[in-house]
């Protein structure tokens, strides 16, 4: 057998083990083996990879891999939970950027091209940039920092969008037809600022509460970049594991589409979650704080519980205390679900994550969908730093930036136990009527500290 050979066959393995490991992801309890196995696979392909014969030095590759683990490591250490989102936003970004350099080192080098290597050329340099600008606008947004996490909005949107991908496919039929013509690389950078403004102009619209349905799209994209690149350098393995996040990342998207009720088409346009004017319904009711004692009644005398976590879990790190109230209510003879909306916290599964790492079982959690029909069986529903998730203006409110994405329905519970620490306003920036609704009741304070209050008047039982 020859090198080559053997290396092709190390690509095949690989791509096997991220398809396995995809599937093992499908599934919390072996997405962690789902994880370790596809990391296997790729740390097998990079290896691989360095012993094809066409790399004649490694000098660049050394200097590359030492800096970018460097600053990625030191990325993934110091990026908290909460800023997940942030994280892989740009991390989509680096991918998109890099495969606009392939794409750009190709055409310097080898500017004659067939129409076949043009169309690519041309596909990677787009993918690559709208994935760039795209995803630092995301970052920024996402962040709060240079632009704001609301929508940017002006008179005739979606026309200037379309203005520009038709300039963007014009000049890349004239690129592709002629790759080797003195003007093509005028066309080339003229795609590529193109692209890049497409990037902003898809991401500014978005409200911060349609933002995951972003990031996901954004994902999808740097896969299919890196496929483009797969074929510019006839990599195809870099194909394969291209076009498995492409289609793993549309495939999430469309979830988080149907999960925040959100049309495809307009997501492609960068046109939605930006209907919305300033709410002008008014909040009825008052607030009505109580103590951990007060809330620590109404769970002990309660048949049914269901938790609803969201984003103040995560920063607060309570999830073992979730678990130490979760036994206790349990050793009271309390039925105890967790109710888990798809777009609570800051990423897809963020809350089965942080429930898994407690030991939560699977069982214990039902989706959306299955627990609001049964919401009016509840005795007591605990909001433990959520908010979006649960805000009725959703349903009733149509100048909400929430309207028409699916809740979980908490106020239709008996009571209503809300945990966070003051009056704020979630991801989306709106008022919560829920909050001053008859059968709902505020424990304010860091979740944490609340729920281990709770533990203690459960041990001491008064
Ligand atoms: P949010 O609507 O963001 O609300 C979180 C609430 O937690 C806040 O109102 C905050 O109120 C409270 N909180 C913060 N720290 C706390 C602490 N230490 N203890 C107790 N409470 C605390 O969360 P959600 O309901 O999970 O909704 C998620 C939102 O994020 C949605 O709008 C979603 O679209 C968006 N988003 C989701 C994703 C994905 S993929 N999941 C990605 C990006 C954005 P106080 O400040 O008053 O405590």
């Amino acid at each position: 057998m020859t090198l080559e050979s053997l290396l092709n066959l190390v690509y095949i393995l690989s791509a096997i083990t991220f398809i396995l490991g995809f599937k093992l992801m499908s599934n919390p309890e072996s997405a962690r083996r789902g994880n370790i196995v596809s990391g296997i696979g790729m740390i097998a392909a990079i290896v691989a990879t360095l012993m094809f014969p066409e790399i004649v030095r490694y000098q660049f590759i050394v200097i590359g891999i030492i800096a970018g683990g460097a600053v990625g490591l030191l990325f993934a250490y110091r990026t908290p939970m909460t800023g997940m989102p942030q994280m892989v936003g740009l991390l989509n970004g680096f991918g998109g950027l890099a495969s606009l350099l392939v794409a750009w080192a190709e055409f310097i080098a080898h500017p004659e091209q067939t129409i076949f290597g043009g169309g690519i050329l041309w596909l990677a340099t787009l993918i690559g940039a709208v994935t760039f600008s795209g995803s630092i606008i995301a970052w920024a947004k996402l962040e709060e920092r240079f632009i704001s996490g609301k929508p940017i909005l002006y008179a005739g949107q979606k026309y200037v969008t379309l203005l520009v991908i038709a300039g963007i496919v014009g000049l890349g039929v004239l690129f592709a037809l002629d790759a080797g013509a003195s003007n093509a690389g005028g066309f080339l950078v003229i795609v590529t600022a193109l692209a890049l403004i497409l990037g902003i102009l898809v991401v500014i619209p978005i409200g911060g509460a349609d933002m995951p349905v972003v990031i996901c799209l954004l994902n999808s994209y740097s896969g299919m970049a890196a496929c483009a690149s797969g074929f510019i350098v006839q990599n195809n393995l870099l194909i394969v594991a291209g076009a498995l996040v492409g289609a793993s990342g549309i495939i999430l998207t469309l979830i988080m589409c149907k999960a925040m009720n959100r049309s495809v088409a307009n997501v492609f346009l960068g046109g939605f979650g930006s209907g919305a004017q300033a709410s002008t319904m008014e909040v009825v009711g008052e607030i009505k704080p109580v103590k951990s004692d007060e809330a620590y009644l109404m769970l002990e005398a309660a048949n049914s519980v269901l938790i609803v976590p969201g984003y103040g879990l995560a920063v607060s790190q309570a999830q073992h205390a979730v678990r130490e109230l979760l036994e206790a209510l349990e050793k009271n003879g309390t039925e105890v679900r967790f109710a888990i909306h798809p777009v609570a916290g800051r990423m897809p599964g963020h809350m089965n994550v942080l429930l898994a790492e407690a030991n939560i079982s699977y069982d214990a959690m039902v989706e959306m969908d299955a627990v609001n029909p049964t919401m009016e069986t509840v005795d007591v529903c605990m909001i433990i730093g959520a908010n979006d998730v649960v805000n009725p203006a959703a349903l009733e409110d149509k100048a909400s930036p929430l309207w028409g994405m699916p809740i979980i329905e908490a106020h239709r519970a008996r009571t209503v136990i809300v945990m966070k620490r003051s009056m704020g306003k979630g991801f989306a920036g709106v008022e919560n009527p829920l909050f001053f609704r008859n059968n709902t009741r505020m424990l304010f304070g860091d979740a944490k500290a609340s729920l281990q209050a709770l533990v203690n008047e459960f041990k001491t039982g008064h």
